[in-house]
């Protein structure tokens, strides 16, 4: 019989990351979540949650992202898609800490949105977003600067998904662009499109391009043609000059690792399995899933279009699991039948960090007077992904 030996091998800092115990600060992903978490299996953690809440009272707002654990979500205050949660964290000027149960893109916004004395505190440092890493400062500066060589920097303007880095929003405000949502993604590309020449005019539109080729052609009615990729891992972003004069939607090689995963298989597979289904997707899915769907819309939509929903009716979601399985359980004695579209893909993990212990530990320690994990984006940052950021909110 053999006794495990310690390993004579460093970790990774990949490995350490995925742990959440590692600093990565360059990363969405997050970095290093200090102090010591309560046992999962503690059996007084929903007490605990409960008790440091109600002794923090108002000066704490605990906002949730609908892909959260439902544990988590029993303690928000309000729920929402990312666009609900920035306009909500900014309507509470009075609460002295904002727990951003989400990742840590939705709590940079908070931050910037919200008052210099308020703080916000995200649970889980390591909760980032797969997709908002896939576009860095410096790759987006030499995009940039390729646009410019190639003569078309002035006639675009950058809209970014809400699902990047403060950086990147701050790209995004000191070019006169806007930032958008799955909600008012055709909002903001009308904007955009009215600032410039509409003979010349472009979109650089960050770092989802799903969500920017499906709303290009799908709500502006523009061809796949008029849309080009932009490889930021790639020479010239792989493109020819040309290619982007041509180009009306210089879209960045951006995915969700979640919503990337549903095929065109899983819909007709769907299809062939429960008769009548209605196929209900999230923008941030394939072109040719979309195209394949009877309904395409955000969080916010996919909710509002199910509870509108009649009786009977049959549905398979092309969203994040814990929200799917939610609303399958909300609406089943309504005798709405809501599947999951494709059985290959999970949970979004980072959305999953957020657990109850690392939410009663923030709650605990905010309760004794400790502020942990708070994000904090610097204040040169702030200014201009605020001037986006309102722009957002400014949209009509
Ligand atoms: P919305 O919250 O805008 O629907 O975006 C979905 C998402 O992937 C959030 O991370
Ligand atoms: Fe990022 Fe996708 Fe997870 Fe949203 S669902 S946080 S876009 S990886």
């Amino acid at each position: 019989m053999t006794t495990a030996q310690p390993l004579d091998v460093e970790p990774t800092p990949l490995a350490l990351l995925l742990l959440g115990r590692e600093a990565d600060p360059k990363s969405e992903r997050g970095v290093e979540c200090p102090g010591e978490l309560p046992a999962p299996s503690d059996p007084d953690l929903v007490e605990r949650a409960r008790a440091a809440k109600e002794k923090l009272g108002d000066r704490v707002f605990v906002l949730g992202h609908h892909y959260q654990r439902d544990e988590v979500i029993e303690f928000a205050d309000v729920t929402g898609d990312s666009f609900k949660l920035a306009r909500d964290a900014a309507a509470r000027p009075e609460a002295e800490y904002i727990v951003f149960c989400g990742v840590h893109f939705m709590a940079e916004s908070a931050d910037i949105l919200t008052g210099d004395d308020q703080q916000v505190v995200l649970p889980d440092l390591a909760a980032g977003c797969s997709m908002a890493d896939m576009a860095t400062a410096e790759q987006v500066a030499e995009c940039w600067d390729i646009l410019t060589e190639a003569g078309v920097a002035q006639d675009t303007i950058p809209v970014s998904y809400m699902n990047s880095s403060a950086d990147i929003k701050a790209f995004t405000g000191r070019h006169g662009g806007t930032i958008c949502t799955s909600s008012n993604a055709e909002r903001a590309l009308r904007w955009a499109f009215e600032q410039r020449d509409p003979s010349a005019g472009k979109v650089l539109f960050l770092p989802d391009q799903h969500l920017g080729r499906n709303t290009a052609v799908r709500d502006l009615g523009m061809s796949l043609e008029d849309c080009v990729v932009y490889n930021p891992h790639k020479p010239n972003g792989g493109l020819t000059a040309e290619q982007l004069r041509d180009a009306r939607m210089i879209l960045w090689r951006g995915h969700c690792s979640v919503h990337g995963r549903f095929s065109l298989d899983s819909v007709q597979e769907v299809r062939e399995r429960i008769p009548g289904v209605n196929v209900l997707v999230h923008p941030e899915c394939k072109h040719e899933v979309v195209a394949a769907a009877d309904y395409v819309g955000s969080t916010e939509y996919i909710i509002k279009t199910l509870e509108a929903a009649p009786a009977g009716s049959k549905w398979a979601i092309g969203t994040e699991l814990n929200l799917v399985r939610r609303l399958a359980n909300r609406f089943a004695d309504q005798g709405k039948e809501i599947v999951f579209l494709d059985r290959t893909v999970c949970f979004c993990s980072t959305m999953n960090r957020i657990d109850l212990p690392h939410l009663v530990w923030a709650l605990e320690s905010l309760a004794a007077g400790k502020v942990v994990n708070r994000i904090q984006v610097d204040q040169e940052t702030e200014h201009f992904a605020k001037l986006a950021l309102e722009r957002m909110l400014a949209l009509p």
